[in-house]
């Protein structure tokens, strides 16, 4: 039966073909924000094409087709979760829906596929939010999801007794968001209506009658002030861009110019091997640049802000993502030991005598720009965790 075998070995290709582009269109998914940013946190990597597979088998008759809602579960489309958060709601369980329902790569694969369809793999959830702004018991938080702050995501620490609403209250009075059905501890409503940054909101009420509020929380004018200059735009900035979008970039130009020396190291350039060590230091530590390679011309590629920033001058890059809270000060020290271990390297190389002699600095930068991304994308996902503004008893 020789002949038999052919055919068959065609439908095994034409399926492996299938499976490896449902997972490489899964993997696209996962990083709606920037294609280069991996997912924030470590988990085993999770095949989604499997995993679609799984939850039709085991989720989607709570969370419906797709994760589109409509069963006892939420909604999972468009929650900013990331496969971690999922991972952990799979091992643990929530509400009415069991623990363990997967584990292992099972539970890996079907995360990166709710991760993908969530759109979440940058945007952590509240939950893992909240651990940095306790809440007392009864409590929850608001978050303000999406890339110009337009949806909000109420997550309550207990299930809402009765029929709850969620309110936004400002100056032009108040407007009601969302209902929390009973027994039902979270609501997402993708784009609540009022503009970039929930604009003219004062405060978020949840509870029974916008009167008699059961939790509240206000957006005060710092607060305000704060993510407008984070997400929406600061004037402080070169183009009044917003601090993670203009930091995102730096981090792009410094990773291009990693390439450029490395393949200048390739090509025995000397001079643009000297010439981007040169770019290292001053996208570290922007203006005023430095001279490093000595041609008489200090070049910087990036924005001059840099994303160290000049020692003593105005604030780099790491510092204002810092400030915005305690997760993004703690991933801030991982980058900026990076960020500062490529600048050093960079000065090496850019002072480099022969081609030979830096060998050891173009690797040292090279084996760094994986790191450089990592290290990036979760404090970027600590500063979005920074868009949670506590619900409280008024
Ligand atoms: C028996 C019904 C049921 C099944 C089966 C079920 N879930 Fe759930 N799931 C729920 C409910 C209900 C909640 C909300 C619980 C709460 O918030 O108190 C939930 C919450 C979640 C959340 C958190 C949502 C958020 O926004 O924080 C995730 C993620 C999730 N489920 C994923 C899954 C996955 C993946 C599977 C399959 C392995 C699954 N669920 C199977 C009922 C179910």
């Amino acid at each position: 039966m020789p002949e038999e075998g052919r055919p068959r070995r065609w439908w095994l290709l034409i399926g492996l073909f299938a499976v490896v582009s449902l997972a490489v269109y899964g993997i696209a998914r996962l990083q709606p924000f920037e294609p280069s940013a991996p997912p924030a946190a470590a988990v085993p990597a999770g095949d989604a094409a499997n995993g679609e597979t799984l939850f039709v088998a085991k989720c989607a008759g709570c969370h419906g087709q797709g994760g589109a809602g409509g069963g006892i579960g939420p909604a999972l489309v468009d929650t900013g979760l990331d496969a971690p958060s999922v991972a952990g709601v799979i091992a643990a369980g929530r509400g009415a829906m069991p623990a363990g329902l997967f584990t292992g790569q099972d539970a890996a694969d079907v995360a990166a596929y709710v991760a993908g369809i969530s759109g979440g793999g940058a945007t952590p959830p509240a939950t893992t939010g909240g651990a940095t702004t306790p809440a007392p018991a009864a409590g929850g938080t608001v978050q303000l999801t999406g890339d110009r702050l337009t949806g909000i995501r109420v997550r309550l620490d207990q299930p809402a007794p009765v029929s709850w609403g969620v309110w936004a209250e400002g100056p032009a009075g108040t407007r009601r968001l969302a209902s929390i059905p009973p027994a039902s501890a979270l609501v997402v409503v993708d784009d609540a209506g009022l503009g970039p940054l929930v604009q003219g909101v004062d405060r978020f009420t949840v509870g029974p009658t916008a009167d008699a509020p059961a939790l509240t929380a206000p957006l005060g004018a710092d607060e305000a002030g704060r993510l407008r200059t984070l997400f929406i735009g600061d004037p402080d900035l070169p183009d009044g861009a917003s601090t993670l979008d203009a930091a995102s970039g730096q981090v792009a130009v410094m990773r291009d110019h990693i390439r450029f020396l490395v393949l200048a190291r390739q090509e025995r350039n000397l001079a643009n091997i000297r010439f981007h060590g040169e770019h290292m230091v001053n996208l570290a530590y922007g203006n005023p640049p430095e001279d490093v390679d000595g041609n008489g011309d200090p070049s910087n590629p990036g924005d001059g802000v840099g994303l160290l920033g000049p020692e003593g001058g105005r604030p780099g890059y790491t510092a204002r993502l810092a400030a915005t809270g305690p997760e993004a000060a703690r991933e801030a020290d991982a980058f900026t030991l990076v960020v500062a271990e490529i600048a050093t390297a960079g000065r090496e190389c850019g002072a480099i005598a022969t081609v030979e002699a830096s060998d050891a600095c173009v690797a040292t930068i090279g084996d760094r720009s994986g790191e450089l991304r990592r290290t990036w994308a979760a404090l970027r996902t600590g500063a979005l965790r920074s868009a949670t503004i506590a619900l409280e008893a008024p």
